[in-house]
């Protein structure tokens, strides 16, 4: 059974491919938000969420000027309990290929938490030494955001600025090698489940001459 119809994937796929990058609101139900929370809280409650670096693997440099996010990566056949969520994905993923002809094969996710005062400088999603991130994928978590939490998702194109609010359930995708963004201060918690969309497998896709 298709969680959305194809007509409705082929909408989205078109603004993706017009705009690099597309909101999709309530992209989960109620429940699945629900259970992803409780596992997101889990993982707070057991201190699992880790300082995020920049730079790929192998360079991992911790710079709190850049970005201050604590984040834990996710692996889908430990994190049994989070099946619904990678249904999803993996029905995104096929028409993804389907219509937009993206050589998906692999993925990798991470929860992140932005406690309040941090952010995420200006960046593109992709690393001098691995270039393997086709489209980034960013659910948001913050189900009672209001203005002034702050944490906007702000996108940087030539001529204007796009803001897009946090909301809980939220989910915004867009091409990983095209987009300018970054994540406002926060004031608030700001929760989200980031992921990227690969055409190599993780640990691959390393560039050989940098
Ligand atoms: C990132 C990022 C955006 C967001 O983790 O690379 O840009 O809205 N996240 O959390
Ligand atoms: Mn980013």
């Amino acid at each position: 059974m298709a969680f959305y119809p194809d007509e409705i994937y082929i909408q989205w796929m078109d603004q993706l491919a017009e705009d690099d990058f597309v909101v999709l609101d309530h992209f989960i139900d109620e429940d699945l938000f629900q259970l992803i929370f409780n596992f997101f809280e889990d993982r707070l409650n057991e201190n699992d969420l880790k300082v995020a670096g920049i730079g790929a693997l192998g360079d991992h440099t911790i710079n709190k000027k850049v970005r201050g996010d604590f984040i834990f990566w996710l692996d889908r056949s430990r994190d049994e309990v989070l099946h619904e969520f990678y249904e999803r994905v993996d029905e995104l993923i096929i028409k993804l290929k389907t219509y937009c002809f993206l050589p998906i094969s692999d993925f990798e996710f991470h929860l992140a938490h932005y406690p309040p005062g941090t952010f995420y400088e200006k960046h593109i999603d992709q690393f001098k030494e691995r270039n393997n991130r086709l489209i980034s994928f960013v659910l948001y978590l913050n189900p009672n955001w209001q203005p002034g939490d702050g944490g906007e998702l702000l996108i940087h194109k030539k001529d204007k600025v796009i803001t897009i609010n946090p909301l809980g359930r939220r989910l915004l995708v867009f091409k990983s090698d095209k987009v300018e963004h970054e994540v406002a201060q926060t004031a608030k918690n700001r929760y989200s489940l980031t992921g990227w969309l690969l055409n190599n497998p993780v640990g691959l896709g390393f560039l050989q001459n940098s």
